[in-house]
């Protein structure tokens, strides 16, 4: 396979050049290639937002490793979405240490705030509202991740500001 060629799996998903060289790169840095599904699953959701399907045998064909290896790892890691959210992905931690540190306070503040529950994207596709095991911010709970940046203690009240930040 040439340097541009994209990757199309049985059922058309592509892989973008650019994304197979990355994930070949962190293919190659392990002994088992099964090692880097994680990796190259985050590859494929940074590009599409999410992990369809039909990216796991296409991620899977890259790595040289079986569809259920890829499937696997997908399933299991709760940062890999497995299907389309917003713009903006809101994880709020309900691990121990949050939950004792009113947890339910700040989850209630979001849902009302953003007019929807777990599970649930705003009808505008800004924001897309989930629960998280540990963000390991324990000692600032309740904590919650927005994207790729983690903000903790947040009280009931510093929602609708922090949430104002992202378009
Ligand atoms: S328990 Fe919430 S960040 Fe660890």
């Amino acid at each position: 396979m040439n340097d541009t060629a994209r990757t199309i799996a049985s059922d058309g998903f592509v892989i973008e050049p650019e994304d197979r060289r990355a994930i070949e790169h962190e293919r190659d840095h392990y002994e088992q290639p099964q090692a880097a599904c994680i990796e190259a699953l985050k590859i494929v959701q940074r590009r599409h937002g999410w992990v369809p399907d039909a990216a796991i045998p296409a991620i899977a064909e890259v790595l040289g490793v079986g569809p259920a290896d890829v499937e696997g790892v997908a399933t299991f890691y709760s940062l890999i979405f497995r299907q389309p959210v917003g713009r903006h992905v809101i994880l709020v931690c309900d691990s121990s240490s949050c939950f004792l540190n009113d947890y339910e306070e700040l989850r209630d503040a979001l849902s009302a705030e953003l007019g929807i529950g777990f599970g649930q994207t705003t009808a505008d596709g800004r924001f897309t509202l989930l629960p998280v095991c540990c963000l390991g911010a324990c000692d600032r709970g309740p904590a919650l991740m927005i994207d790729d940046c983690t903000y903790g203690p947040v009280a009931p009240g510093d929602v609708a500001d922090l949430l104002e930040g992202f378009a």
